[in-house]
């Protein structure tokens, strides 16, 4: 595909994955906290049928939202379902994965580094694992083991630990982590598909039958919500993840990964608790205190310079001739390589003047975390690492 045409399809398809997981989230956030701060209704409402009653003021207007207990007795004209969010999300979210990953599973998926597949192997195992975690998912959720909350969720987390250590020992680290978005993110569209719409429709149509309606299927549909509330914040966090890679490249980036999922998942219990007028800031405190330790314990080990290195001096034409030869077909005013068109991160290399303004990055891109040439497309040779080490050595 001409990699001009690619960009802007990234970009519309990127664009609507945005707007409509800003939709899905913020209608899920909002939902969860009228939830979460429903009081007991007047006794006029309650006779109604009504369980919870709330009063809200946006927008210049007063809202008055009355929750059922289980259904109102006649079934309204018009009811809104909240499905599409989800839906489009969903949709969205499987276009650029496929965009990004497969159709550019050379550039983005593979690395020959972790392991040397083809564009078909890498596209199958990445197809394979969205099916083995979301499978493993509602098969766990339809056992008993649904009623056991605690005992559920430290299974699929044993799981997902798998899963993300299996995945980054087969794809770029890059494409390990957006797949276990993928997974969570299908798994969650999988709630609203296989659990909550289902339950919804057996709602509607006992109240339409004038039939009592079975309690089970609110419970269930809710249930599967909750689980959804768990999994915004991480999956938020796999979305821009790709932005840094202190965490998708470190060496055990999986463990990484699967630490922040559990540090967002009780940040967003700390605010579940907080709807409820349970104050934990402990939760939160927690939280903080985690992700510093985290950021410790990945920080990259910036290179001390030796001596040696100090001592010894480089050409500036050489170091020059290294940056031309492996950085310029992507970071140039007009890059030749086939996938980056236009200089990534809007880094140019194209003088002495512009490298020593960069000189920072290069040390810890190229020196500290060894992570560019993007995935040494460019196969940066390790005697050409050390000679930018002694150049910048020299100059700072
Ligand atoms: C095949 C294309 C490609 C090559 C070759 C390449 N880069 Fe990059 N570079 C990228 C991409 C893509 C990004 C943005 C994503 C990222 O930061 O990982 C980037 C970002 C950067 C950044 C900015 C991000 C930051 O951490 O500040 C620096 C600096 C950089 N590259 C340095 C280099 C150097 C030095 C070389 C040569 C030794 C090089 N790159 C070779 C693709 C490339």
């Amino acid at each position: 595909m001409d990699p001009y045409i690619n960009e802007w399809l990234n970009l519309v398809i990127r664009f609507a994955h945005l707007i409509t997981g800003i939709a899905w989230i913020g209608a899920s956030f909002y939902f969860v906290w009228l939830d979460n701060h429903l009081e007991n209704p007047p006794q006029w409402k309650a006779d109604k049928g009504i369980g919870g009653d709330l009063w809200a003021i946006h927008g210049g207007g007063f809202y008055e939202v009355a929750k059922y207990k289980l259904a109102p007795e006649k079934m309204p004209t018009t009811l809104h379902w909240f499905k599409w969010e989800a839906y489009t999300t969903w949709i969205t979210g499987f276009l650029l994965l496929s965009l990004m990953f497969y159709v550019g599973a050379e550039s983005y998926l593979i690395d020959k580094r972790v392991a040397v597949l083809t564009q078909f192997q890498a596209i199958a195992l990445g197809l394979g694992s969205i099916v083995v975690g979301v499978g493993s998912y509602e098969v766990l959720v339809r056992t008993k083991l649904r009623e056991h909350g605690v005992i559920l969720g430290v299974i699929l987390i044993v799981i997902g630990t798998a899963l993300s250590y299996g995945l980054t020992q087969v794809f770029s680290a890059r494409g390990a982590y957006m797949h276990m978005g993928a997974i969570i993110g299908t798994i969650m569209a999988g709630n609203v598909f296989f659990g909550i719409m289902p339950s919804q429709r057996a709602l509607v149509k006992a109240v339409e039958e004038g039939a009592v309606p079975d309690p089970a299927y609110g419970l269930n549909a809710k249930l599967r919500s909750t689980h959804n509330t768990y999994t915004t914040l991480p999956v938020i966090f796999i979305m821009i993840s790709n932005h840094y890679p202190m965490t998708y490249n470190h060496s055990a980036n999986w463990l990484v990964l699967i630490a922040i999922i559990l540090i967002t998942a009780a940040v967003r219990q700390y605010f579940v608790l907080r709807h409820f007028g349970k104050q934990k800031p402990m939760v939160l405190v927690g939280s903080v205190v985690a992700t510093i330790i985290l950021a410790f314990a990945i920080a990259p080990r910036a290179t001390e310079f030796t001596a040696e290195q100090k001592r010894q001096t480089v050409n500036i034409a050489k170091v020059q001739a290294i940056i031309e030869q492996r950085c310029a077909s992507c970071h140039s005013a007009t890059p030749t390589d086939d996938v980056f068109t236009i200089a990534p991160a809007g880094v140019v290399f194209n003088d002495m003047t512009s490298i020593e303004q960069w000189a920072p990055r290069i040390k810890a891109r190229v020196i500290d975390a060894k992570d560019m040439p993007f995935m040494n497309k460019t196969q940066m040779t390790e005697q050409e690492r050390e000679l930018l080490a002694i150049w910048i050595a020299n100059n700072s």
